[in-house]
């Protein structure tokens, strides 16, 4: 509902240029088609798509494409002449976004829209506006799908397989309500995609599927790699000692397995691990979550200042966004000290310069 309104807003205000980050470009299609054909009858504007595969082809109602509109130039030349209101959606328009001609042509439509009232609306994975667009542009997000959308998209996903295999899922409800917890943060088509990788091999939604969707979840998420997933953790069998550790997080562990309908206990924040070379941290770190039953990821602090020089501050915030996304999760940050040394280091430096 929220979407809607704020897609309407956008759209009723007249921007010239829409921009829309998203990897689901099917479901943003549907949706746009939506909300244009139920907008109110009188400001109706006609909804056209493009790629530079079909060209331009009507959306809102059936109709062929037009090939002789699919170069990237020509299509905005199209748009620039048209004197009839349209909202025109370009599908992975970014890369032509780097010929100044076509960023003059769209700031032409742009320019122009202000009485002729078209909209383009661009789509893609990442985009990234010449700065001469971006005052006429307004961005719009998609939400990822909620609790209750992830529930039925599982859902729908288990009558699929009914059908196809004319039998019935085994479903384990506690193995369910932790797989819907655990497809949050990601589209709705890589949601079905996970659902259907859980069900599909063996008929049944198990609590032995969670590993295997936290790894493909971190699979699509971790683009930069500077977090790794830590397929191997330990069991407390596998620790000698540190017995004081090993109540705290028994403890803890029912929390951190809980579902919703669970009492309301703050989760565990965090552990410092401190101790001289070989005297079993990181033993200690992947057991904390072999024992908590929950994925392990690691944040290597070297990688994180040594990758990418000049972009620690941006890769740490991805690093910790994507770490939420994963969450319920141990994250491990390991070796710390680094930072510490690297921020002494840098502050020694800007103090000699
Ligand atoms: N309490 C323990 N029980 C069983 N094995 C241990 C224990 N402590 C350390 N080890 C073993 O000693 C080795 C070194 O441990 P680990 O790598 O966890 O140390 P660390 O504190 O992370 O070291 P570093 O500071 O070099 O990263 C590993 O093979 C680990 O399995
Ligand atoms: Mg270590």
């Amino acid at each position: 509902m929220h979407d809607q309104h704020d897609l309407s807003l956008i759209l009723d205000s007249r921007v010239p240029l829409v921009v829309v980050e998203t990897h689901d470009e099917d479901r943003f299609l549907t949706f746009l088609t939506g909300v244009v054909t139920a907008s109110a009858t009188g400001d109706y504007r006609p909804l056209f798509r493009w790629t530079i595969t079909d060209g331009l082809q009507r959306l809102d109602i059936e109709m062929e494409p037009q090939p002789t509109n699919s170069a990237p130039d020509q299509v905005l030349r199209h748009i620039r002449a048209v004197s009839q209101p349209g909202i025109f959606v370009l599908l992975d328009f970014h890369p032509y976004l780097q010929d100044p001609v076509n960023v003059r042509l769209v700031k032409d439509i742009a320019i122009k829209a202000e009485e002729g009232r078209q909209t383009v609306v661009l789509v893609s994975h990442d985009i990234e506006l010449p700065p001469e667009l971006d005052r006429f542009a307004a961005r719009f997000e998609m939400s990822l799908p909620g609790d209750k959308e992830r529930a039925n998209i599982v859902l729908s996903v288990v009558e699929e397989w009914n059908s196809a295999n004319r039998g019935s899922v085994n479903v384990d409800q506690r193995a369910f309500d932790l797989l819907v917890r655990n497809l949050a943060g990601i589209t709705r088509a890589d949601t079905e995609r996970l659902a259907r990788n859980a069900i599909y091999h063996d008929g049944a939604i198990s609590e032995s599927d969670l590993p295997a969707v936290a790894k493909a979840k971190y699979e699509l998420l971790n683009q930069q790699g500077v977090l790794s997933f830590e397929y191997e953790t330990a069991r407390f069998s596998d620790v000698g000692g540190l017995n004081r550790l090993k109540a705290w997080l028994e403890q803890r562990k029912r929390v951190m397995q809980s579902d919703a309908a669970g009492p309301p206990l703050d989760p565990p924040r965090g552990l410092l691990l401190l101790g001289i070379q070989g005297c079993g941290k990181s033993l200690a770190a992947k057991a904390t979550a072999g024992i908590l039953g929950v994925p392990l990821l690691r944040l290597d602090v070297g990688t994180l200042y040594n990758k990418y020089h000049g972009e620690t501050e941006r890769n740490l915030r991805e690093s910790l966004q994507q770490a939420e996304i994963m969450a319920p999760c141990v994250l491990w940050i390991d070796e710390i000290e680094k930072a510490w040394q690297r921020a002494a280091a840098m502050m020694a430096c800007h103090a000699g310069c």
